[in-house]
């Protein structure tokens, strides 16, 4: 069996909703600026005791069923996320375990909001050699833990949730290419500048928090995205009529939408979760996959294009046929 196939998705969102209209009430700013220069409506927040485990384990466990296997079945799973529940084991680890599968590979990804993407790359791999055989791909955040809330030009874009697919050999066409990519040389516009090894007692402290160069990261991100969609269709011999669907990180509706131009798709074949669910990070692409999968957008056969950028920066694309 030479490919790897999505068999089943699936996705969670946190109760809580936190409007523009609430957050107006926190930090200085309206509806009208962040709908006019993101399209975020709303996000989701998780509850005081939900981690970041607990949404990865309610979107495995619909994918587990949209897929109709066994969970003891999966021989591998990764989670992608640069909010893990603890320093470690890792969240995949955690998960493992809440799914009751045993000895199976199990780690975390982290690419930001590339994650997801780099997940699907890493799973695709093993499967193509044989390493494994069923695989569990999942992209989970609690954002709103590293998010300041007094800061306005970061607050109003970030949501949580999670989202998870199934990726099993097949011997029909799914995963065509993945193509994944970095550049550390960008690593001061978009950080939490603490971690472990470095300023770990800085965590107790209020500096544990996203920073951003909106303006720079906006920019580059536009540009690095409009290359990896040519990059994904020269790769595949491929034209830009050949996508059916485009489903991208949703981080901003005006970066999603200049995306959309260079690949010169309609943008009803975009699909479009960020004015519901903010910028979700790793979870964002499998939520919006997800969503278009079950509401009977995406079918089988058709062509998909997932592309990604985050932190690092990373980017990447994965191209299948669903
Ligand atoms: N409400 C009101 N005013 C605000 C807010 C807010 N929430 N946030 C910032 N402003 C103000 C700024 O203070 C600034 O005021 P000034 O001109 O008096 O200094 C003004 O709005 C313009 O600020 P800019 O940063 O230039 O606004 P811009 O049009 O670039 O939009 C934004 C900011 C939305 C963050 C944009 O740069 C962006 O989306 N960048 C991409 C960042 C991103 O998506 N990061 C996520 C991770 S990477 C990824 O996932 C792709």
């Amino acid at each position: 069996m030479k490919y790897s196939k999505i068999t089943g998705t699936g996705s969670y969102l946190p109760e809580k909703i936190l409007t523009n209209a609430d957050l107006e009430k926190i930090v200085d700013t309206t509806s009208e600026w962040i709908v006019s220069r993101t399209g975020i409506e709303e996000r989701r927040i998780a509850g005081d005791n939900e981690f970041t485990c607990d949404l990865a384990e309610a979107a495995a466990r619909n994918a587990i069923s949209a897929a109709n296997i066994n969970a003891k079945d999966i021989d591998l799973i990764i989670v992608a996320t640069t909010t893990p529940d603890r320093i470690f084991p890792s969240t995949a680890c955690l998960l493992q375990e809440r799914l009751g599968i045993h000895g199976c590979a199990a780690f975390d990804v982290q690419a930001v909001c590339t994650g997801f993407v780099y997940g699907m790359g890493i799973a695709e791999k093993f499967i193509r050699t044989g390493s494994a055989k069923r695989a569990l791909i999942v992209g989970a955040e609690t954002l709103s833990r590293i998010i300041d809330w007094r800061d306005r030009s970061t607050c109003v874009l970030f949501g949580d949730g999670a989202g998870a697919v199934i990726l099993e050999a097949s011997d029909s066409e799914g995963i065509i290419s993945s193509h994944l990519h970095a550049d550390g040389k960008y690593k001061e516009l978009l950080t939490v500048p603490v971690g472990v090894s470095s300023g770990h007692e800085k965590l107790k402290q209020t500096e544990a928090y996203i920073q951003m160069q909106g303006n720079e990261v906006f920019r580059v991100a536009v540009n690095t995205l409009g290359r990896i969609v040519d990059e994904t269709l020269a790769a595949n011999n491929m034209k830009k009529s050949d996508i059916t669907w485009l489903v991208p990180h949703q981080a901003n509706i005006r970066i999603i939408n200049a995306t959309a131009k260079k690949l010169g798709i309609s943008t009803d074949h975009v699909v479009v979760t960020v004015n519901k669910h903010g910028n979700t990070s790793a979870a964002s692409i499998p939520l919006a996959f997800d969503e278009a999968v079950r509401d009977g957008r995406i079918k089988r056969g058709d062509t998909v294009m997932m592309e990604a950028f985050g932190g690092g920066f990373t980017w990447g694309s994965v191209l299948l046929k669903y």
